[in-house]
């Protein structure tokens, strides 16, 4: 058999399933951006004004940013710079295009790789760290890892969203007051999904 062929027949077949993680859609329902996903943007920046005015200055992470968009909004705060990562290459590359202010920036990461904070792009340390609707689809086995991996990165405050229909069974609350956190708002908005704000309270 030739080289090519041998290639062709055991190479190839496994390359085409191994399949990059992350979904290929866009996430936001935003046609004005040219984003055709099924969310509105209004429903996922619900309860997270409280979170725009804690930014002045500040270093903030947001993970599992999808286009980047409640990123873009936080600019409002005046943060010092905003870093987005998520793991679908396309909606980063989606919000690389659409988010162009020097501040931002975004990479893509997958989440579900415990040892994903040591990779060069991460800061030392983020004044704020995003964590919304993404503790959810991580993998039971990564995801208190992960978790508490963010937590010590965070110097201020974090920012928590899971959907009431995941809480009860995957509620992250006694990782986070452990990490030295505790609650400073509980935002029930009239749409959307509650958000927690905790603080750091202990190194
Ligand atoms: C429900 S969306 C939330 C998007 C945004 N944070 C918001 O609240 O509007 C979840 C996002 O997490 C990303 N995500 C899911 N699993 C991930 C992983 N293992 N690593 C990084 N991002 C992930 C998805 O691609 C998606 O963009």
């Amino acid at each position: 058999m030739t080289a090519l062929r041998w290639l062709a027949r055991t190479v190839a077949p496994h390359h085409r399933l191994a399949k990059a993680p992350g979904s290929r859609r866009p996430y936001y329902a935003a046609p004005e951006l040219g984003l055709h996903g099924r969310t509105t943007i209004a429903i996922r920046l619900a309860g997270l004004h409280p979170v725009v005015s804690l930014l002045r200055g500040r270093h903030v992470l947001d993970l599992g940013c999808a286009e980047g968009v409640v990123l873009q909004e936080m600019l409002k705060g005046g943060p010092a710079s905003g870093h987005g990562v998520d793991n679908s290459a396309e909606r980063i590359a989606s919000a690389k295009r659409l988010h162009i202010d020097p501040r931002l920036h975004f990479d893509v990461v997958d989440l579900n790789r415990t040892t994903c904070f040591d990779a060069p792009v991460f800061r030392q340390g983020y004044d704020v760290v995003l964590m919304l609707g993404v503790y959810q689809h991580l993998a039971a086995a990564s995801r208190p890892i992960v978790l508490r991996r963010a937590l010590e990165r965070c110097r201020e405050r974090f920012v928590l969203r899971i959907p009431r229909c995941h809480i009860e069974r995957i509620d992250p609350s006694e990782i986070v007051r452990n990490a030295g956190f505790a609650v400073e708002q509980a935002i029930e908005p009239e749409r959307g999904e509650p958000v927690t704000i905790y603080k750091r309270v202990a190194p």
